[in-house]
């Protein structure tokens, strides 16, 4: 029986790398995974995990793909010798983090270039031609920053919220197709996220006013217990995608955690947005006794909202 082609990008570290190896290494060997990076210099830390996996000869391949240029994006289309993708995962991102008048010059239209159009490039190399054989999976990474509004996370959740609009769109149109896309709605996830973010955690801070320099450290904060209290291995959250990638009927969105479902409901059933941005606000800006143990009895919804892949774990560079 043929395996599935299964085609990740952004496959250096974090998510996408646990991914390939989680699939690579299936019991079943029913996989072939194509492994893309933005620079294959960064290959060596998958070959190790995967050489300590045990992935078995011919089931792991890497290719050079950067989201930012549709000629690579191309190359990497034409490499992969099935003359097919079966599954298609649209994971590579960049994080910005900070205030919005200290992101340093390029930050925005870069991470708004890798986050939005590098998907956009990526479908639209790849869609063609699972419409044409009426068959394919797309997974595609997505965010609670997709979902929610986030301080100091304007553009990325800018960036997420419009892979929302991009997949539900395209989840529409596809199904006549056979295809399906499938969301998988990340909270906050153990991986090099916050190193790689883009102009480095907060930007130029010193470009930004004294209390919004203020807010921003109590931001930080929050986020440190966020990450304490609500994190997840990318091995935990790969299981996620395997979910998605097996289901008869995918869904467009699947949850990698509940942990943030209270507020993503509050956002909704409050449609003029104040309940949201009074709950977030007292839950990231004023809860400063949730640094405590008593955090656990303060508005339980909300403080364990926001926050997410966008904060600080304790060992960040402040
Ligand atoms: N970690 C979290 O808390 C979290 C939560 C929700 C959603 N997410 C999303 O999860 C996805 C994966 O992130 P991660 O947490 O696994 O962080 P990560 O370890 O930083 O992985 C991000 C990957 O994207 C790649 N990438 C960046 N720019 C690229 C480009 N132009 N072309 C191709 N690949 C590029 C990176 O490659 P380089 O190393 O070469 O830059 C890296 O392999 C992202 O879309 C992120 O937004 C993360």
């Amino acid at each position: 029986m043929d395996r599935t082609v299964v085609l990740i990008t952004g496959c250096s570290s974090g998510i996408g790398l646990h991914l390939a190896l989680r699939l690579a290494s299936d019991p079943s060997q029913s996989f072939k995974v194509y492994a893309t990076l933005r620079d294959l210099k960064a290959q060596g830390p998958l070959w190790e995990a995967a050489r300590a996996r045990g992935c078995p000869s011919g089931s792991l391949e890497t290719l050079q793909l950067d989201v930012r240029d549709s000629d690579s994006v191309a190359g990497a289309r034409a490499r992969v010798t099935e003359g097919r993708v079966d599954v298609l995962v649209c994971n590579a991102g960049r994080g910005l983090v900070g205030p919005l008048e200290a992101h340093v010059a390029g930050a925005v239209s870069s991470v708004l270039d890798v986050n939005v159009a590098g998907t956009v490039r990526t479908l639209q190399a790849f869609l063609p031609d699972m419409k044409r054989r009426r068959s394919g999976r797309v997974l595609v990474t997505g965010s609670m920053g997709g979902l929610m509004g986030l301080p100091f996370n304007a553009v990325y959740c800018a960036s997420k919220f419009a892979l929302e609009g991009l997949c539900e769109s395209l989840a529409v149109l596809l199904l006549p197709f056979g295809v399906h896309m499938s969301l998988i709605e990340c909270g906050p996830v153990h991986t090099a996220f916050q190193e790689k973010l883009e102009g480095g955690l907060g930007g130029a801070l010193d470009s930004a006013d004294a209390k919004t320099r203020d807010l921003f450290s109590r931001y930080q904060r929050h986020c440190e217990r966020v990450f304490r209290e609500a994190a997840q291995d990318p091995e935990e959250v790969t299981e996620v995608f395997l979910t998605a990638l097996r289901a008869q009927r995918p869904a467009l969105r699947y949850f990698t955690t509940e942990h943030f479902l209270p507020l993503v409901r509050l956002r909704f059933d409050d449609s003029s947005g104040c309940s949201y941005v009074a709950a977030m606000r007292r839950a990231v800006f004023e809860d400063e006794s949730a640094e405590g143990p008593e955090s656990a009895r303060v508005e339980p919804e909300a403080a364990g909202l926001g926050g997410s892949e966008l904060g600080a774990p304790a060992t960040a560079p402040q």
